[in-house]
């Protein structure tokens, strides 16, 4: 955690221009896929949320701008069909340098604590790629969403240095605002972070062979009613360096086994450590 870091609201075209750059900076630049200035101001003078992280020499490129988060207004559906308000939290990011400080899990409550004072809705939706571990622990582990929705390649082929060459999977997470598994795992009671491994029913991987990532292994068990333990990379980034289809294979397990236990009525509810290797679980009771 940083001392000096600061949440500000912004609306102003040269702090839009500073999260260009960082957007540029996490994202890898010159990809054509960055939000554009005339959006993010209008957004965020229309009821829109531009939030940015500053800390005491941060970033020189963007004036102590090290992360931001940015979302708006927008329409759901409940369970029973009903058109609901939500907030649609669209895109976050922090520098590279500044990962793992904290910095995230404070934009978001922050964004929480903002949308709670405005009070117009308590549900908020965003994506993340499920091959994505440090998103899926901060997701559902740290901030206590839940997801019940996997999309399947929803921004088309994108070119950036995270994206690039896959199909854009996501799981849409629903973080309801004040419910009580958001507000334990706020309160620093997340969900089991160890559950029996006799307990569950689960997926498996092959053994790595020497220093080689583990390869997914098919085909995956149909979900019995058991909460479901599915596998996932243990470093994405290592997988992309990979020869061959391994991190393709990746995205079709999860997404096989994601949308096999969502059909039958599981929600993802957490993800944990099992003998060394993160796991998704899937669960009947949300
Ligand atoms: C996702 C992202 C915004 C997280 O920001 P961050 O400031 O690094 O995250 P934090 O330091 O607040 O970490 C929050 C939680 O994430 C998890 N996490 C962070 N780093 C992790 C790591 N190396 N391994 C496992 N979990 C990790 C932890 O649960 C952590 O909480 P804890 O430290 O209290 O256990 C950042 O990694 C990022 O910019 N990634 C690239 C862009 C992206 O994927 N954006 C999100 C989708 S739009």
């Amino acid at each position: 955690m940083n001392d000096s870091l600061e949440i500000r609201t912004l609306t102003a075209v040269e702090d839009c221009r500073r999260v260009q750059v960082v957007q540029d900076l996490v994202w890898g630049g010159g990809h054509g896929d960055t939000m554009s200035i005339h959006v993010l101001v209008t957004q965020s003078k229309s009821g829109g949320l531009l939030q940015g992280a500053f800390v005491d020499r941060g970033a020189e490129e963007t004036d102590g701008l090290v992360g931001f988060s940015f979302g708006w207004p927008a329409f759901g559906y409940d369970s029973s069909g009903q058109r609901q308000l939500k907030f649609c939290s669209h895109i976050m990011g922090v520098l590279p340098a500044w990962h793992g400080r904290g910095i995230g899990f404070r934009l978001k409550l922050s964004q929480r604590d903002e949308l709670l004072r405005q009070g117009w809705t308590e549900w908020v939706t965003w994506t993340f790629d499920p091959l994505q571990r440090i998103n899926a622990r901060l997701n559902i582990s740290r901030l206590g969403a839940v997801s019940a929705t996997y999309l399947r390649n929803v921004y088309g082929e994108m070119t950036d240095s995270l994206n690039a060459g896959m199909p854009t999977d996501r799981f849409q997470v629903d973080w309801y605002l004040n419910n009580s598994r958001v507000r334990n795992a706020l309160d620093g009671n997340p969900p089991p972070q160890e559950m029996s491994p006799d307990s569950l029913q689960r997926a498996r991987t092959h053994s790595p062979r020497g220093n080689a990532p583990r390869a997914p292994r098919f085909p995956l068990p149909p979900p019995d009613g058991r909460p479901y333990a599915l596998p996932l990379p243990d470093n994405v980034d290592a997988l992309r360096r990979e020869p061959g289809n391994l991190l393709f294979d990746w995205r079709m397990f999860i997404r096989q086994a994601a949308e096999d236990c969502l059909a039958a009525g599981y929600a993802l509810t957490n993800c944990i450590q099992i003998e060394d290797e993160w796991h998704y679980i899937f669960t009947l009771e949300e």
